[in-house]
């Protein structure tokens, strides 16, 4: 079948767009075969494509160097998707290297826009393969949790090399998702773990299997709108986490500050090291309350509400 070739310089636009993501149970463990509970929301990542003689690329209107990690892995990206060269114009409304799944949002945008100037349909997997590769640069390991965040909003349950399958949600949530402090490098975080792994894999496995039973337990909970047990399950999933060495004084705070102001709950979420918090509010009263709190001590917050899921195209 011949497909025409959009050529360099012409004036058809492929757009994309993505969610950013937010892991409420199960990362880390994840990438050792756990089950992970995450949420995607918008406002994410948006790209807007056309053809180029060689691949530009341009993220929140500054220029990336050819060379950066950045446009490896838009290279990556593209060559994988088999596609012609592009210029890339990319927005991100997620803080990047926060732990809100920046790099997957800017990452399936892209391929989605990419594929929509070449004319083809965006397959789902064919996305979240391409943008694998993309995630690849940053880390050498990465699970694909936060690629499969970023194709949809609302709740996701993801098991590594398996479909994402939809959690049923008793009741929406609110939650805080706070910056505590400086981010750390998710690549580092990850070998952190796996050298704990190594050193002590007794250990490592009792803890494995106790986020696998949180993260049982979270699904359960949240198909029965059961939130006081949830924001306990939030606990002591940042309780485990920290003992691998996750935690940081400056989450610690924030998590203190969320629980005193109302929330029912409250972990690291992402990398860990650094990076963000997320908090459940009982109520949607509570939770500007719970961001007044925080920011009181200097610690910038948002409110976002999941919902049920909804994917962005059929898989
Ligand atoms: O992208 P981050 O920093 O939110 O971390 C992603 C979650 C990890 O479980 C730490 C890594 C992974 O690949 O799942």
């Amino acid at each position: 079948m011949s497909r025409a070739v959009e050529q360099p310089g012409s004036s058809k636009v492929g757009t994309g767009e993505a969610s950013g993501k937010v892991i409420l149970f199960g990362e880390h463990a994840v990438v050792h075969g756990a089950p992970a509970l995450a949420a995607g929301f918008r406002p994410g990542a948006r790209a807007r494509v056309h053809g180029a003689a060689r691949d530009e690329l341009v993220v929140n209107g500054e220029q990336v160097e050819r060379g950066d990690a950045l446009f490896v892995a838009l290279e990556r990206l593209r060559q994988h998707l088999v596609l012609p060269e592009a210029r890339c114009e990319l927005e991100v409304d997620v803080p990047k290297g926060a732990g809100l799944g920046s790099s997957a949002a800017l990452a399936v945008a892209t391929a989605r826009a990419l594929l929509d100037l070449s004319g083809r349909t965006a397959k789902e997997r064919a996305v979240f393969e391409a943008a694998q590769a993309w995630e690849g640069v940053f880390h050498g390991n990465p699970s694909g949790v936060d690629v499969a965040a970023a194709q949809r909003t609302g709740l996701l349950s993801y098991r590594r090399g398996e479909d994402p399958v939809d959690p049923v949600l008793g009741q929406p949530l609110t939650l805080v998702i706070a910056q505590a402090g400086p981010p750390a490098s998710t690549k580092l975080m990850v070998e952190g773990v796996a050298q704990h792994k190594k050193r002590n894999p007794g250990q490592f496995q009792r803890t494995l299997e106790a986020i696998t039973a949180v993260v049982q337990n979270a699904e359960v909970a949240l198909r029965q709108g059961a939130l006081t047990a949830l924001g306990q399950l939030l606990d002591l999933n940042h309780i485990l986490l920290a003992g691998w060495l996750l935690s940081t004084e400056d989450l610690e705070r924030a998590i203190r500050v969320a629980r005193q102001a109302g929330a029912l709950g409250a972990k690291l979420t992402g990398a860990g090291g650094g990076g963000c918090i997320v908090a459940l509010s009982p109520d949607q009263d509570t939770a500007p309350r719970i961001v007044a709190a925080l920011e009181e001590q200097g610690i910038r917050g948002f409110v976002t509400h999941v919902g049920p899921p909804h994917r962005d195209n059929a898989p």
